[in-house]
């Protein structure tokens, strides 16, 4: 089967989140499960520089306000995956990230950067770009390719199966009506049945409305965006595309995030022998100013700090965690950067409890796995989830984790509880409201937990025995394309007689 997948993102070229890490492992996982995988990608500097032998495909000229895009056909340097790079200079080869510029600005140009993405994803589906290779499924991640399922479904005869999964509804890649003119796309598609989303167009629609598929990143977040409540307003059209919506767990790509192999970390350690996991608590401890105590219970945040997250609980939780008889001397660790009052407010509880509270406000991809190896607990205290991926990193370094219920983290940790403990499936700590009580009874549990050494260390070895696999995520990913295919050869069968 050969399927080509379209995002704007991918480890360890670039990455602004877990959809980058979902790109970096997905195709590998479905290559070994006998799959012929490609990639389309736009031509950012870091993904020019990581695609090795780049050979032209083809010349486009002139399109979406570039004046020359050439399409590249290389192999991703780290893993082998073909790879078609878009070389568009005139939109991708800048510096900051694929979507904002070094100040946080959205890209003026994003529409016509991600709609180019979408075009040359449906082109090179339709075997017009590449003679010698054309996909049978075609899967876009995120609303940066949503756009190519708008371009097949506006081109009748299109054969290839489309399957669009939402990482974030969130982020819709919202554009004014007025620039529809600019996608190159029929008009009849500018209604609300179509892009049209509250006065604007919107790239997310195109992906829901028009992909054969929706998947997204767990099951329980396919059932939540279908309320009012996760469906970021588009709920209603989530609702109607009914049972053709689905929830595939992501996956741990366990050739980075495992630490009996890390080289990021100090000492590598595995659930046959924890000692290592000591060496890197206090080595965490060392290098974050915090102070060095084998003892105290490290708590740590990695993150993207946005409303989405729920950071601000941790902050209001703060004070409580740190007092004497209830924090029971915890420490935090945060790493991560984004909104500026997010950043200041921590950048203050960092002063306000030295070596108690460390607070690093930047990306670094090492100390990330420094910080996953050496905590004792890893907080995600979400708002929203499509997935998440820290708490499935920290599963398997043995830091449990304090998470709320809800979206992928309600899938993946088991809350502990006493029927959870006796019969040994309890992995991490979980809380329903979204507030600061919520939050500071999760932590009270876990901190009292951990002052029981053989019930915390019962917990860390359940959590290191999960097995988020890419190879389960990719047979049902595959399973999804087979049904595809299978319903296009009956339908067309059908036509036939
Ligand atoms: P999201 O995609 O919503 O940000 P996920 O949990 O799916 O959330 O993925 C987050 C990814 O980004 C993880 O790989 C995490 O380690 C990484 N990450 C987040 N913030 C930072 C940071 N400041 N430095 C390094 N890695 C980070
Ligand atoms: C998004 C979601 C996150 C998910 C990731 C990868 O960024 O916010 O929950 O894990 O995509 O699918």
């Amino acid at each position: 089967m050969k399927v080509l997948l379209a995002a704007a993102e991918i480890f360890p070229l670039v990455k602004t989140g877990g959809l980058a890490d979902v790109v970096g492992a997905l195709p590998g996982a479905l290559i070994s499960a006998g799959a012929e995988v490609r990639l389309v990608l736009p031509g950012l500097p870091a993904i020019l520089a990581g695609v090795e032998g780049l050979e032209t495909v083809c010349e486009l000229g002139a399109m979406f306000g570039a004046g020359r895009v050439t399409l590249r056909l290389g192999r991703i340097a780290h893993n082998g995956v073909s790879a078609y790079v878009i070389d568009a200079p005139y939109l991708y080869r800048r510096a900051g990230n694929p979507y904002q510029d070094g100040d946080g600005n959205e890209w003026p140009d994003n529409i016509q950067r991600f709609a180019l993405l979408g075009w040359v994803a449906a082109h090179l589906a339709a075997g017009e770009l590449d003679t010698d290779w054309t996909p049978e499924v075609l899967h876009a991640h995120d609303w940066h390719a949503a756009l190519a399922c708008a371009y097949v479904a506006s081109h009748p005869g299109q054969r290839v199966a489309t399957v669009f999964t939402i990482h974030n509804l969130a982020y819709q890649g919202l554009f004014p009506v007025q620039d529809f003119h600019l996608l190159g796309l029929p008009s009849r598609l500018m209604v609300s049945q179509g892009l049209e989303f509250h006065g604007n167009l919107s790239f997310m629609k195109a992906g829901l409305k028009f992909s054969q598929r929706v998947t997204t990143v767990s099951p329980n977040y396919a059932r939540e965006i279908a309320t009012e409540e996760f469906g970021c307003g588009l709920d209603g059209v989530i609702r109607v595309r009914g049972a053709a919506v689905s929830g595939i767990l992501n996956g741990v790509d366990a050739s980075v995030w495992n630490p009996a192999t890390d080289d990021s970390i100090p000492s590598v350690y595995s659930a046959r022998s924890l000692k290592g996991k000591g060496v890197c608590k206090s080595a965490l401890q060392q290098e974050l100013g915090l102070h060095v105590d084998a003892k105290a219970p490290l708590l740590a945040v990695v993150s993207r700090l946005t409303s989405q997250k729920g950071l601000d609980l941790v902050l209001a939780a703060l004070p409580t965690l740190m007092q004497g008889s209830t924090g029971g001397g915890a420490q935090l660790a945060v790493q991560g950067n984004g909104d500026s009052a997010l950043e200041a407010a921590f950048a203050a509880a960092a002063a306000r409890y030295p070596g108690r509270v460390a607070v690093w406000l930047r990306y670094d991809e090492a100390l990330a796995h420094r910080m996953m190896a050496g905590a004792d607990a890893m907080l995600v205290p979400s708002r929203f989830e499509p997935c998440g991926l820290t708490q499935l990193y920290a599963l398997r370094y043995g830091t449990v984790p304090v998470v709320r219920q809800v979206g992928g983290l309600a899938d993946t940790v088991v809350d502990v509880t006493r029927e959870s403990i006796q019969s040994d499936t309890a992995t991490g700590f979980m809380f329903g409201q979204a507030t600061t009580v919520g939050l500071d009874h999760a932590l009270a549990r876990a901190l009292d937990a951990y002052r029981n050494p053989a019930l915390w260390r019962q917990l860390m070895l359940r959590g290191m025995a999960q097995n988020f696999s890419w190879d389960v995520a990719a047979a049902q990913y595959l399973s999804l394309y087979s049904e595809l295919l299978t319903d296009r050869v009956v339908g067309s069968a059908v036509a036939v007689a």
